[in-house]
């Protein structure tokens, strides 16, 4: 089996009229199948830039990335954004919770992309919905949900099509700390659970506690931290 994540020599600059701004140099690292692992850095250090160029929504400048065997820098942005519904589940900041459509029909919607909203998918979002503590309130719209209810909906809905990597940026940053930790807690057991990849940038002190590995990137360069 292929490695969760595979990033040979990736590089990413962006240009700014004649200037060019190096965000990312000869970034390589592998990670296996259900590691779990964190990415800091300071603001403005390309830690988003890195995970956008992971998920296929961004291009590299240079180099490969490799999720699950496939070679993402290979692909034409319709093939990648098809690669990526299929196997990346992305946790945002800010929810990104869909206003108009209910809590089961935002965690069915990567099901829908893939034509497999059956009844199947239908009995795995309500199992997912109440293994996040909202087994009642599939019929609400998010708007009705606190902060913490909706990143729960989020982190099910980056589960529910099987992901071979959970990309997560910042998930907590906009919650109180108690309710942060329950939401990381809940996100690393069922991760570990069904054996997911994550990769997770936060600031965390308790998440950083409980990856298995540990990475910064400074000055463009991603260096792996001791435990
Ligand atoms: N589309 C773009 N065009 C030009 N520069 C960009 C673009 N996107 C990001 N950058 C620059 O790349 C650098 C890294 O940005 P990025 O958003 O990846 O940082 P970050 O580590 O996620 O920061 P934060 O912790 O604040 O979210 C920044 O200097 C930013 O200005
Ligand atoms: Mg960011």
């Amino acid at each position: 089996m292929p490695p969760a994540l595979e990033l040979r020599k990736v590089g990413k600059a962006y240009r700014e009229g004649e200037a060019e701004r190096v965000v990312l140099r000869d970034v390589s690292v592998t990670i296996a199948r259900g590691e779990i692992v964190v990415l800091v850095g300071r603001s403005g250090s390309g830690k988003s830039t890195l995970l956008n160029v992971i998920a296929g929504i961004d291009r590299p400048s240079a180099g490969t990335v490799v999720v699950d065997g496939t070679d993402l820098t290979a692909l034409d942005e319709q093939a990648r954004t098809r690669f990526r519904r299929r196997h990346i589940g992305f946790v945002f900041q800010f929810y990104n919770l869909i206003p108009l459509l209910t809590v089961e029909e935002n965690l069915l919607l990567p099901l829908d992309l893939n034509n497999r909203a059956d009844a199947k998918g239908t009995a795995r979002a309500r199992e997912l919905l109440e293994r996040v503590g909202l087994g009642g309130r599939g019929d609400s719209h998010p708007e009705r949900l606190s902060g913490g209810e909706q990143q729960r909906v989020a982190i099910a809905r980056a589960l529910i099509h099987d992901p071979a990597l959970i990309l997560a940026d910042e998930p907590t940053g906009n919650l109180d700390a108690e309710t942060a930790a329950s939401v990381l807690d809940l996100l690393d057991t069922l991760a570990r659970e069904a054996g997911r990849t994550v990769l997770m940038v936060t600031h965390s002190r308790e998440v950083v506690g409980v990856a298995d590995r540990i990475f910064a990137i400074q000055r463009g360069a991603l260096v792996e931290r001791p435990r």
